[in-house]
Parts: structure tokens; C-alpha cells; sequence
């Protein structure tokens, strides 16, 4: 069921589905909570399932000329507020992720377990910050021709003619995307700080799900990321590139289960 709430006096969108523990799930990067459309219906029949527009994404409103990490975390931790929630798991996608870590930074008492989908700890590199930049001034002029490239590449080569309806559904979301939300996104991306001590830290489990055929994070990377948490699970998908839930979507789903099944029993 989709619901709007508010953050700064601004509108924001989000979906409830399922009854039981709560499975919070955050989009990445021009995305939106629709991106979650197959995984969260499958999570609802063993869970309820949050999934949340993130400032500037989907139907929720742009709040500033940048979003930190920081602040799309408050956002999620008002949608959970005014649902009364106290417990949850929360997997983040890509951005989702760095907004995950963030969130457990800010509010560690709520956390049951945390999951980075496709996503770091790490901070930009120089160089990625530089990349950051060009494509703000290339997203001011013309963010359609932005996105229709980005998107294909987010898929593994090989799954792209077989999912050519999810890489559509994907691209559309993304073109629906409003200019200021993702310069407000790149902008937030750009200076968020590592993140490597959260995990460090954490006193629930993590899960990292890595797409071996990443173009945007390599799987090598991220590997190295899952020794710092004292309790850590994680999943390679063979033949995922950044949308395992589109390219692996059964071993996505099974091992979210698995993962959150045993975070509430802990
Ligand atoms: C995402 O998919 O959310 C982005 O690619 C993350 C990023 O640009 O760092």
C-alpha cells in the first residue's frame, strides 16, 4: 500500500506490504521504491516490507541543493517513526547502501541487521569526485541522454537482451527522475565520508550481496570490505552485474530471507 508522510514539510512517498518483522529496503541512484516492485512482494509473504522514495527519487520531493547520506537517513528514520517501528533490517541498493550505513551510524538501537546490496563503505576516490562534477554540468544540460547510456551498463553484457523489459522499466524510472534530485544525489555521494568503522563496529549482522560483473563497484573490492564486521555473510552472484535483483532475483530474495530470518532470531 503506497502512503506519503512528510520530511521538512516536504512530501514523502513510501510503500508497507506484509505483516511480521520489518524488512526496510532503499533504492539506489536513480532509482525509486518501484525498483523493489518483484523483491518486496516476494519478502511481504514472510515479512513487512518498507520501501521509501528517497529525497529527490520517485514521488519524493527534493529538500535541498544537496542530500548527504545524513539527511536521506533522517528521512528514512521519519517513515519509521510514524509507523511506530522500532526493529528493523535495512538493505540499502548502491546509494540505498551508503544511506544504510549512514542510517546505522545515526540510529545503531533500531538496527536488527544491515545489508549492502551492490554497495561500499569506502568514500569517493579523487578521481571518482572529479567524475562526480562533469556529470552535474552533463546532467544540467541534457540528463535524458545521461541516463539512457548509464542504465545498460548497470547490467551485466550478457543479461541485457534477455531483461530488456526490466533495463526499460529501470531506464524510465531513472528519466523520471528530476534534474535537482540527482544533482542534489551526485552532490551527497561526492562527500560522504568512509565508512569502514560502522561496519567495524556493527553489532548486528551484515550482508553484502556482490554482482561478480559490477562495472560500478568491483566485486574485488567490495570482497575485501566483508572481514570488518564480527558477524558477516555474504553472496556472489555469478552472473549479477549491479542489479542482482533484476539478474539473480531468486538468490537475491532467498538470501535476504535467510539473512533476515536469522537477524530476528538472534
Ligand atoms: C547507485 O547505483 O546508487 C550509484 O551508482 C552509486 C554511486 O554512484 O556511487
Amino acid at each position: 500500500m503506497i502512503r506519503f508522510t512528510e520530511f521538512k514539510k516536504e512530501k514523502v512517498r513510501y510503500s508497507v506490504q506484509g505483516k511480521g518483522r520489518t524488512i526496510v529496503l532503499l533504492h539506489g541512484f536513480l532509482e525509486s521504491l518501484e525498483i523493489f516492485e518483484e523483491l518486496s512482494t516476494s519478502l511481504s509473504k514472510s515479512f513487512r516490507v518498507i520501501t521509501i522514495d528517497l529525497p529527490g527519487h520517485g514521488q519524493t520531493s527534493t529538500v535541498g541543493y544537496m542530500h548527504s547520506m545524513e539527511l536521506m537517513a533522517q528521512c528514512v528514520k521519519k517513515v519509521m517513526d510514524s509507523l511506530h517501528l522500532r526493529k528493523y533490517v535495512i538493505a540499502g541498493h548502491s546509494m540505498g547502501g551508503y544511506v544504510v550505513l549512514a542510517f546505522a551510524e545515526l540510529f545503531p538501537q533500531h538496527v536488527s541487521g544491515l545489508c549492502l546490496f551492490h554497495s561500499t563503505a569506502m568514500p569517493d576516490s579523487e578521481e571518482r569526485k572529479k567524475e562526480r562534477e562533469r556529470i552535474i554540468e552533463i546532467v544540467k544540460q541534457d540528463h535524458k541522454k545521461f541516463v539512457s547510456e548509464l542504465i545498460p551498463k548497470l547490467f551485466a553484457a550478457e543479461n541485457i537482451s534477455i531483461l530488456r523489459e526490466e533495463v526499460n522499466i529501470a531506464k524510465q524510472i531513472a528519466l523520471d527522475t528530476p534534474t535537482e534530485g540527482i544533482v542534489a544525489a551526485l552532490l551527497g555521494m561526492k562527500v560522504r565520508p568512509s565508512r569502514e568503522l560502522v561496519l567495524k563496529n556493527a553489532r548486528c549482522p551484515v550482508l553484502f550481496i556482490i554482482g561478480k560483473k559490477d562495472v560500478i563497484l568491483a566485486w574485488e573490492n567490495l570482497l575485501l570490505l566483508t572481514s570488518l564486521p564480527k558477524i558477516s555473510y555474504n553472496i556472489v552472484l555469478e552472473h549479477a552485474g549491479h542489479m542482482g535483483f533484476y539478474e539473480a532475483p531468486v538468490e537475491t530474495f532467498k538470501a535476504l530471507r535467510r539473512f533476515s530470518r536469522m537477524c530476528f532470531e538472534a
